[in-house]
């Protein structure tokens, strides 16, 4: 890391040392000294434009904008001075000329600054004698934000989180001098799957969110740490209840290593579910074909005895579970061990179940960077990825790095969001994204440009793997294009979306990323490597806790069981007797699949537990209506493998209860002696016999979560091989394995990978 270079100034008469290049404030907030901000926000270049953070700088012949203003060695800046206070008590009556002073009908009373600071600096009367600006009130900008004119005050913080961060100019300023008013292009409502952000950075109540209006008044809130769980971003969020009972909103909860501060809207605004009139509130037992309210004993009652009658009966071979992949690291652990341990089936998975039967020698998933690690790529190549549609933050991720001077290649489909912004792009279909990786390690293997490899025999190998593989012929100059890019880069991230290796033609898609990653020598280090984006807020807990056939908690090797569609009768009649869902709609996902969706009718006994009476709830025998992540405690393993911990905002609803309680007390009454029943215990348990999870606990996860494994000696010693390969592996470690791979290919086909297909 490049030394820092140091400045000593004074500020308040304290000695402040800020690293050279620092504004006033940044030193200032570094050293604990507040000094207010509007137009200023820390995520975005400062502006200078509202002129309340003037201060007293020694020397200069009027106040400065200690926003704008760079430190200087022996500085002497006073922010509490007379001098300095006058100057912001100016700005402020020039600020409150034209506001309407409607605090106490305004929803941002009580938690705007504008309010604050002028309570601080104001004056108790105002000297504007004139009629002030009229101008009608809650505008509605697009779908999810109103702007109340009179309240602006000019700040232009939020045109600019459009110009700087989304970079799709949503806001702009229309108008100039006194009449200037924020507004959109003619006819062009205000859309952006990122538009609740600007509610947030408005510093006064001028932009507000159309479904939050009128909620709530912020003293009657109460503010739960969270994490969203509609994404696997697992941006971080606070829950806010009214008076604790009923959520308000979601707000951010800034975690600069994975979301940055910002939230999108299908996280911000995923929250109306929670109390929709549609939520289960009892169990649900078929009675004469329909299903009719039981109670929670009748519900454990039935389903105890039935799974007892059928293990009897059949063995417990022909009892399954689905699992999905939005519950918790603890109630996807339970799952998996009522079902191993105390039923004794091993017909256990979930949606993504492909994943368990490759071969434990290949690569089935790899991961080695960060999303906090994309600031610092260079070039960030998108294999089959669409992180706009699917995992919305990372794309600000990138759009923060393409401002840092990154560049951005697309291979796959065309991205409505991103295409734009890329310097090179491939444009192949779907299935065709492993082909044109291998175009380019034909390419570079042409231009011998492979420079991670580290043998002269693999060199060899991969000359005569690609020999005659024309890349030029079969994608055009595209490829080229991204190989002389590759070339040149030193810092490149590949993300890859965990549904493309499923796509027909992309089998082995992971292994071939891993090889160009080694073969460009980008990886091992932060800010480089293949991430991995996945599809839901835990799909990678529900891999690590063994919700696949063949794997336990922690990939340990297990027996191998029936899997999703096996289990599913997706090409047939269901074999299995039983099935227990927890939070997964197979049904409606085959019917999605084009696999029909009714093979599960002769099962004798269907458990469904759910929020809500979904496709597979309708044909259950017995529905368990859940909890959801607002009513419970818990981990989640997010994107890049990051344990964060969410936490109760509310009660249950009445009539409901939390899937870890259900299991355990179907454990219970099935004969288990159950010990520990709280999240807690149950994450203890967890780190005790998962690998990737040792050294983790409640207690140390802290505000910003913990990327597992947390210690490599722990994981080199206890993981098996392959796994060792896929989750944050040394560069050694996936560079002997990405050789190896190499040459058994060569030797198993002795063709080029055009012919293998
Ligand atoms: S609407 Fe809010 S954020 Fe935008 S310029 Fe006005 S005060 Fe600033
Ligand atoms: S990116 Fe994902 S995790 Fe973040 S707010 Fe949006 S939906 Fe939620
Ligand atoms: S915050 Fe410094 S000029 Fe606006």
């Amino acid at each position: 890391m490049a030394d820092v270079e140091y400045v000593n100034l004074s500020i308040n008469g304290q000695a402040v040392k800020g690293r050279k290049g620092q504004t006033i404030w940044q030193a200032a907030k570094d050293a604990g000294i507040f000094i207010p901000i509007y137009c200023y926000h820390p995520k975005m270049p400062p502006l200078g434009a509202c002129r309340i953070c003037l201060v007293e700088v020694e020397k200069t012949p009027k106040p400065q904008a200690a926003c704008t203003t760079a430190i200087a060695e022996g500085m002497v800046v006073r922010t509490e001075s007379t001098y300095a206070e006058k100057a912001r008590g100016g700005v402020m009556e020039f600020l409150l000329i034209n506001h309407p002073l409607d605090c106490p009908i305004c929803d941002k009373g009580g938690e705007c600054d504008l309010q604050n600071y002028a309570v601080e600096y104001g004056q108790s009367t105002g000297r504007f004698q004139e009629e002030k600006r009229h101008l009608g009130k809650a505008l509605e900008l697009g779908p999810t934000i109103a702007l109340d004119r009179e309240r602006c005050i000019m700040c232009q913080r939020c045109v600019r989180f459009g110009n700087e961060i989304v970079q799709d100019e949503g806001l702009i300023i229309i108008e100039r001098g006194a009449d200037s008013e924020i507004g959109t292009f003619p006819g062009k409502p205000y859309v952006s799957q990122f538009s609740g952000n600007v509610t947030e950075i408005c510093p006064v109540g001028a932009l507000t969110s159309r479904t939050y209006r009128f909620r709530a008044r912020p003293w009657e809130l109460k503010h739960t740490p969270s994490v969203c769980a509609h994404c696997s971003v697992g941006c971080n969020i606070e829950i806010d209840t009214r008076l604790g009972r009923e959520v308000v909103r979601f707000m951010s909860r800034t975690n600069d290593a994975i979301d940055d501060g910002w939230l999108c809207d299908r996280g911000r605004y995923g929250y109306g579910f929670i109390h929709s009139e549609q939520r289960l509130r009892t169990p649900l037992i078929r009675k004469g074909g329909r299903l009719e309210p039981a109670s929670w004993a009748e519900a454990f009652d039935f389903v105890a005895s039935k799974l007892k009658t059928i293990k009897q009966e059949h063995g417990a071979q022909a009892i399954g579970g689905i699992a999905g992949t939005h519950s918790t690291n603890e109630e996807l652990y339970i799952f998996q061990k009522l079902l191993r341990g105390l039923i004794g089936t091993p017909n256990i998975d979930h949606k993504h179940g492909s994943f368990g039967s490759i071969p434990a020698a290949s690569i089935p998933a790899i991961h080695t960077a960060t999303i906090e690690g994309l600031s610092t790529a260079k070039l960030i190549v998108l294999v089959g990825a669409d992180p706009s549609d699917r995992q919305p933050i990372v794309e600000l991720r990138i759009k923060k790095a393409l401002k840092a001077g990154a560049k951005l290649a697309i291979i796959g489909p065309s991205l409505k969001a991103l295409d734009r912004f890329a310097t090179v792009r491939i444009p192949v279909a779907e299935g065709q994204v492993e082909a044109a990786l291998n175009a380019l390690l034909a390419q570079l293997t042409k231009s011998g440009a492979a420079k991670g490899l580290q043998t002269e025999s693999i060199k060899t190998a991969l000359d005569s793997l690609y020999e005659g593989y024309d890349a030029g012929t079969e994608f055009g100059a595209e490829v080229q294009q991204l190989a002389g890019l590759l070339e040149g880069a030193d810092r490149i991230t590949y993300l890859y979306d965990e549904l493309t290796p499923d796509v027909a033609g992309n089998k082995d898609l992971v292994a071939t990323l891993a090889r160009l990653a080694v073969v460009t020598g980008q990886l091992g280090e932060a800010g480089v490597g293949i991430g991995r984006l996945t599809e839901d807020n835990n799909s990678w807990g529900a891999l690590d806790m063994g919700i696949t056939p063949g794997f336990g908690p922690g990939y340990t090797s297990t027996t191998q069981g029936l899997g999703y569609q096996e289990m599913l009768g997706a090409h047939g009649q269901t074999p299995l007797k039983a099935l227990l869902v927890m939070g997964a709609n197979p049904v409606k996902h085959l019917q999605e699949l084009g696999l029909g969706g009714d093979a599960i009718a002769n099962l004798e006994l269907l458990v469904v537990q759910e929020q809500f009476l979904s496709e597979t709830a309708e044909r259950a025998h017995v529905v368990l209506p859940s909890s959801s992540f607002a009513e419970k405690e818990g981990t989640f393993t997010n994107t890049e493998g990051r344990v964060q911990q969410i936490a109760a905002a509310i009660q249950p609803l009445q009539g409901i209860a939390p899937d870890a309680a259900i299991l355990l007390e179907l454990a219970s009454r099935l004969g288990a002696e159950v010990k520990t029943r709280n999240s807690q215990g149950l994450f203890d348990e967890i780190t005790r016999v998962t690998p990737l999870y040792n050294g983790l606990s409640f207690n140390n996860l802290g505000q910003e979560g913990t990327l597992r494994p947390v210690a490599r000696e722990t994981r080199s010693e206890t993981l098996p091989d392959w796994l060792q390969t896929s989750i944050r592996p040394t560069s050694e470690v996936l560079i002997g394995t990405a050789n190896a791979e190499l040459e058994q290919a060569l030797e198993a086909s002795g063709e080029t990978p055009e012919k293998r297909g």
